[in-house]
């Protein structure tokens, strides 16, 4: 049985906050934040918006663009590292808000790869004929966590949320091979401290990332029997232009056939992914049969990668 996508959606807050508004309350400079990262601006939700709110948006679309009902979902998997409580979880109460009565509920964490353990998970039930459609989010309110002190990491992350519907689809379309892998020594290096703001070392996160996404996404085009030049359009994590271009340089492939929101949202953590998937599929730069791979690694240190034909 193939397992793809049937719907994708996304959201993020209507609150944008460029790098000129950064420069006024940190000691830095639009010049350095884009340069080094490729961010211009990012969102960030207003107070009383919650993880779980953007995370419901974006479910309501996917489920439209599915063309299915919220009770026809029978698991819910939401990758996140910022739920508004530990419990109930934010797939508990999108559950409740979707009004998606038969479905089980959890939320998923491996930071910024979270999606793609999601996306995985999901697979597993659906091959094994337990449930028909599951609805996959990735949601981070991540402005919160946010060290104003702190002007190597306060400058790289944004809140949204990207979701999709998986099921069963034709025999020639879905998921051909995936990957996923952690390395708990590496948990130092990327984090939430004691006083629960985002730490990082950004050199050492930044020398792992540029080795591990591009050796993953080669390691799945090889698994699925691809070669790199049939890779169509390719979903990083969004966490630095620099990243995503040396997974991109190792297949081959030219900037226009990446997804890039990192420009426009920064880093969303585990929604990065399903919201440059969703953006680039309304902007019609997937379409029917391409060969996509989707990339990610995060805290933990975790990583996955997901190749696909895409389609029904
Ligand atoms: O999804 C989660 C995973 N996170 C990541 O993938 C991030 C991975 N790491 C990175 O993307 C990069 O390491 C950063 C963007 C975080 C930093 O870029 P870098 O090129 O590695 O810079 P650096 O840490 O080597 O710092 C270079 C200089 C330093 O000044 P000195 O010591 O050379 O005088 C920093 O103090 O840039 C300075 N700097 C800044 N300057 C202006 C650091 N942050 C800033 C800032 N504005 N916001």
């Amino acid at each position: 049985m193939q397992v793809g996508v049937l719907g994708t959606g996304h959201y993020v807050p209507s609150k944008v906050v460029t790098n000129k508004d950064l420069e006024k309350i940190v000691d830095t400079t639009d010049e350095w934040i884009r340069t080094r990262t490729g961010i211009e601006e990012r969102r960030f939700a207003e107070d009383d918006v919650t993880t779980s709110d953007m995370a419901f948006h974006a479910a309501e679309q996917a489920l439209e663009d599915a063309g299915l009902d919220a009770a026809d979902i029978e698991l819910i998997l939401v990758a996140t590292v910022t739920p508004d409580t530990a419990f109930p979880s934010v797939a508990c109460i999108i559950q409740d808000r979707l009004g998606a009565e038969n479905a089980a509920a959890m939320d998923v964490g491996a930071a910024c790869a979270g999606f793609m353990y999601a996306m995985i998970t999901a697979k597993q039930f659906i091959e094994t004929k337990a449930y028909k459609h599951v609805l996959v989010v990735g949601a981070e309110k991540l402005s919160p966590i946010l060290n104003w002190e702190d002007r190597t990491t306060c400058v790289l992350l944004g809140d949204g949320a990207g979701a999709v519907v998986m099921s069963e689809v034709s025999e020639d379309k879905g998921i051909l091979s995936f990957e996923l892998g952690a390395k708990g020594a590496g948990g130092k290096d990327l984090f939430q401290n004691k006083q629960g703001y985002f730490e990082m070392n950004g050199r050492e996160v930044f020398k792992f990332a540029v080795r591990q996404m591009p050796e993953s996404t080669v390691n799945v085009v090889e698994k699925a029997g691809y070669a790199k030049e049939d890779v169509d359009f390719l979903v990083p994590h969004q966490a630095n232009i620099r990243i995503m271009d040396a997974a991109r340089e190792r297949i081959g492939i030219s900037r226009d056939k990446m997804a890039v929101t990192i420009n426009k949202y920064g880093n969303n953590s585990s929604a990065s992914i399903p919201m440059a998937l969703s953006q680039s599929v309304k902007d019609g730069k997937i379409k029917d049969n391409d060969y996509i791979v989707l990339v990610g690694f995060g805290g933990g240190l975790t990583w996955g990668a997901v190749s696909m034909l895409w389609g029904r």
